[in-house]
């Protein structure tokens, strides 16, 4: 009898796999609950009303990629595709927005997509949604959120963030009559789908792959053209905040997201790891959506982490055959024994922990690629001028913080805190 195959698009997470998925799960758990956000379950299924109303009727994810059926009482229910809608459903009926509420998720979602990596028809989410705070202060927190995770994870040198504002519903609402203005004389030459969408949603023809299409587009109006003054504002603070972070970014005026939600903030963590499909986080402010659903006006912010794509980031990360925990870098022969002692000292500190010297001569870019290579957290860095300063210089590898200088006493003190837990 032939074996009975799982759906195309839905994976099978192996024993092989869980532990990896389980340790980013915990990671980025933890860093939630240092922002104090609280966990929340609701259905994999609901009214397929839920996710038209919110996501809109005319996006992709409503026209074509919902598991929609109609159950025994001939009712329309389908398969969740996101978190948002669905979490803004719960607190509604559960009446939880009459405070500002910061609250997580995470599950499977579905989308009927074509298969591909990182792209797949069941997927799972971390998602976010901070409720009843209008503050851009809350958007960046969103952000720094985020860039912890990447940090914790070690993943923050292969993440971009990509952000722009759409503006209040009224700017959009001008853009959209701008763009439409714009595009009208060229309509007989975009792609199909962005035919349709002129009159239904213009903003998304923005996000069209069609080269023609681009092309036209290269001239169209941007968003920030059609800003009002608190709008402007908003985006102003939110950039301000960001900068005063030193998070880094890059302004894409044609970021627009594939769901009709948004106002304001929208953003999305990219990387060049994984193929076409790069979006490993994404979000933004929905300030119309809890009215929409049916209640008074509550502003809303929030993300969600791909956790495929994390996941499959992750592991190239911990592919790395990691034969040494810490790399020791000396160049000239008096830093080489002088390495040699501090080995045997830091062994002595931190017994099972595997320190590995640089074997023979080498220039300083060589034995730095061996260290990398070598899958060490930490690089040891010791020449002639570390030598003579009494200073030892330790290098992460893995993350993107300052090279610290430190005496001896100083880098087995810190490495012993990291090694005793009491450092993460
Ligand atoms: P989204 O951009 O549709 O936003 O999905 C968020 C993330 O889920 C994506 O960046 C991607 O990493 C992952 N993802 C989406 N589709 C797939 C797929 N077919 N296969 C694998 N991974 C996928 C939302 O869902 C919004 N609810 C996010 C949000 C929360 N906005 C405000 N609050």
């Amino acid at each position: 009898m032939e074996l009975l195959q799982s759906i195309r698009g839905m994976n099978d997470i192996l024993p092989a796999e869980t532990p990896l998925w389980s340790k980013a799960e915990k990671i980025i758990q933890r860093v939630i609950q240092q922002y104090g956000y609280q966990e929340i379950r609701f259905p994999i299924v609901e009214k397929t009303e839920v996710f038209k109303r919110s996501i809109g009727e005319v996006t992709d994810i409503v026209e074509k990629e919902m598991y929609t059926f109609l159950d025994r009482n001939g009712d329309s229910l389908s398969l969740r595709p996101e978190g948002t809608a669905s979490c803004v459903r719960a607190c509604l009926q559960q009446g939880l927005l009459v405070n500002p509420q910061r609250l997580w998720y995470q599950g499977p979602m579905f989308r009927h997509e074509r298969p591909q990596k990182g792209r797949y028809r069941q997927f799972h989410q971390i998602g976010l949604e901070a409720f009843g705070m209008s503050s851009p202060i809350i958007d960046a927190e969103i952000v720094l959120l985020t860039a912890r995770v990447w940090k914790e994870l070690g993943l923050e040198s292969v993440v971009q963030l990509t952000i722009n504002s759409l503006g209040s519903a009224e700017a959009r609402k001008r853009y959209r009559e701008a763009l439409v203005n714009f595009l009208m004389p060229y309509k007989a030459d975009l792609d199909e789908d962005s035919q349709r969408r002129l009159t239904s949603n213009p903003l998304r023809i923005l996000d069209s792959k069609n080269p023609t299409t681009q092309d036209i587009l290269r001239e169209a109006p941007c968003i920030n053209d059609c800003y009002d003054e608190a709008s402007q504002r908003f985006w102003n603070e939110l950039i301000e905040l960001l900068d005063r972070h030193q998070i880094t970014y890059r302004v894409n005026s044609r970021l627009v997201r594939g769901l009709d939600y948004y106002t304001h903030t929208v953003f999305e963590w990219v990387t060049d790891a994984l193929g076409a499909q790069g979006t490993v986080c994404a979000g933004g402010r929905y300030d119309g959506l809890v009215e929409l659903m049916g209640s008074k006006p509550t502003p809303a912010v929030g993300c969600a982490f791909g956790m495929e794509r994390l996941v499959l980031l992750y592991q190239n990360l911990q592919n790395l055959a990691v034969t040494a925990n810490i790399y020791l870098v000396a160049v000239g022969q008096a830093a080489q024994h002088y390495a040699q002692l501090l080995a045997e000292k830091l062994r002595n500190a931190l017994p099972s922990w595997s320190i590995v010297q640089h074997g023979e001569e080498g220039s300083f870019k060589a034995q730095m690629k061996k260290a990398d290579k070598s899958g060490a957290e930490y690089a040891i860095i010791l020449g002639e001028n570390e030598l003579s300063n009494q200073k030892i210089v330790l290098k992460s590898l893995r993350k993107t913080e300052n090279q610290e200088a430190l005496s001896e006493i100083e880098l087995i003190n810190f490495l012993s805190k990291i090694y005793t837990g009491e450092r993460v």
